[in-house]
């Protein structure tokens, strides 16, 4: 049995944890793989919202095991206060949670470096979540890490002012003076809370679910344009985003993994500081904003947004072997008379180009074809043969051009606000 992965395909907060809630019920595990607290993923159902940041978006639905992978930079004290915001609402996660043992772990004074350094980067700022997941993934590269298997170790306390004191010279070294106030004490206390979980080795936790033919989906956070090594770096987060990035992340070989889905929105935005070239910086992308209420899951911060740009998905798709596309929040553009499509960059030099520059900071301009709106709300469409013609005309362009099914649309935040194309509403 296979591994299915779902990916965002742009900056991130394309609507990643909707869809895995909507998939969820067809899967025996759901899995996180890489990132962390800076993620932020929002579902919406019976007139509630939740917001997961580190807690795998199965977590609704009891008979679904979740597991948060070795990938994945965990910071306890937010985690243990979204445990307990879900056992307040009633959920029971710490029944269907499992940690790998080998997850790395967030300490305070990551967060503190991570500020530190941002405002030593001055106008260069990346924009981070300040959540200190840069921080964390240095440690774990630099070898220096503490993982969730090490808090059961009697030396534990000593392994942590260990990495604090290190952390101490760090801060020291940006001029500032390391004060952790009552996070020390709150850390620990989050740490008790970890000894009562779950506590696992993921990889075989997954490989024996695999041959036992149980079905797994794997969760990505963040986006593709986000991944370290291929995303528009510096203006990155530290993992690996993509479906490589689940391999790793859960101890996943290539051969088991199967569908990709690839999501998107049906504009684009990003949060944080970076090249975005069809940001709209007039009234067309406020008028988006407001209508998609795009302010940060996690932060708040104002959301840029622009025209949705095929060069940005095209090079998301390759990377990920996207078997299937998602699109999201079609609903908000059902105000605009007509809809832009960035199909290529004209470059300085006056080439026209598909493909991504190397420095998305480059002088070059994006070409657009322009496609009718539909000007229909499709929160209130309940079956795919009621979708409007301009809308089809739309979806199908985008296949033509992507090569790719586009075979869910997302019509709205709420569960079942979803059509799967040639289904009903689903949920
Ligand atoms: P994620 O990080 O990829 O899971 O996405 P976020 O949760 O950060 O951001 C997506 C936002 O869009 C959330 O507020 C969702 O509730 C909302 N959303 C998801 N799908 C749709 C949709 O189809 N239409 C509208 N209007 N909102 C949506
Ligand atoms: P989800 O999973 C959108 C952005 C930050 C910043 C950059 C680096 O909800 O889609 P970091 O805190 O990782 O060092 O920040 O990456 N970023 C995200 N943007 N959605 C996210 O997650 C993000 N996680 C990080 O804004 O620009
Ligand atoms: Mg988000």
């Amino acid at each position: 049995m296979a591994v299915d992965i779902l990916i965002g395909l742009q900056w991130g907060d394309e609507g990643k944890g909707k869809i895995v809630d909507v998939l969820a019920p067809t899967y025996d595990i759901v899995a996180r793989f890489q990132g962390g607290p800076n993620a932020g993923h929002t579902l919406e159902f019976e007139g509630t919202k939740h917001v997961l940041h580190q807690i795998p978006s199965g977590i609704f639905h009891p008979h679904i095991k979740n597991i948060i992978g070795n990938g994945v930079v965990l910071d306890p004290i937010v985690f243990r206060t979204e445990m307990l915001k879900l056992q307040e609402r009633g959920v029971d996660a710490a029944k269907n949670l499992y940690l790998s043992k080998k997850t790395q772990l967030i300490i305070p004074s990551h967060r503190v470096i991570d500020r530190v350094s941002e405002e030593a980067l001055g106008k260069e700022k990346i924009g981070s979540t300040l959540k200190g997941i840069g921080p964390t993934y240095q440690d774990k590269m630099g070898r220096v890490g503490l993982r969730v298997g090490d808090i059961i170790a009697p030396d534990f306390k000593d392994r942590y002012n260990k990495l604090r004191d290190r952390h101490r010279k760090i801060v020291e070294f940006y001029g500032q003076e390391l004060d952790l106030g009552e996070q020390e004490a709150l850390f620990f206390e989050a740490i008790d809370f970890l000894r009562t979980l779950k506590l696992v080795d993921s990889e075989y936790m997954i490989n024996t679910a695999i041959k036992n033919g149980e079905r797994i989906l794997a969760e990505g956070a963040q986006g593709s344009l986000l991944d370290i090594d291929f995303g528009t770096y510096p203006f990155v987060t530290s993992s690996t985003t993509l479906v490589a990035g689940a391999c790793t992340g859960l101890g996943v070989a290539p051969r088991h993994i199967g569908e990709v889905y690839g999501i998107f929105k049906a504009y684009c935005t990003r949060v944080g500081s970076g090249p975005f070239p069809t940001e709209l910086h007039d009234e067309v992308g406020e008028q988006i904003r407001k209508a998609g209420n795009e302010f940060g899951s996690t932060t708040g911060r104002a959301r840029r947004c622009g025209w949705i740009d095929l060069p940005v998905l095209k090079y998301s798709i390759m990377l990920n072997g996207v078997t299937q596309l998602n699109m999201m929040k079609a609903d908000v553009l059902t105000e605009f008379d007509t809809i832009r499509v960035c199909t290529h960059y004209k470059l300085a030099s006056g080439e026209i180009t598909d493909q991504l520059p190397h420095s998305l900071e480059e002088q070059f301009e994006p070409v657009y074809v322009d496609l009718p709106g539909w000007k229909v709300d499709l929160n209130k469409v309940e079956t795919v043969e009621d979708l409007p013609e301009a809308f089809v005309n739309y979806v199908t362009y985008l296949e033509e051009q992507l090569q790719v099914p586009v075979t869910i649309v997302s019509v709205g935040p709420d569960r079942k606000s979803t059509l799967k194309r040639e289904q009903e509403k689903v949920a």
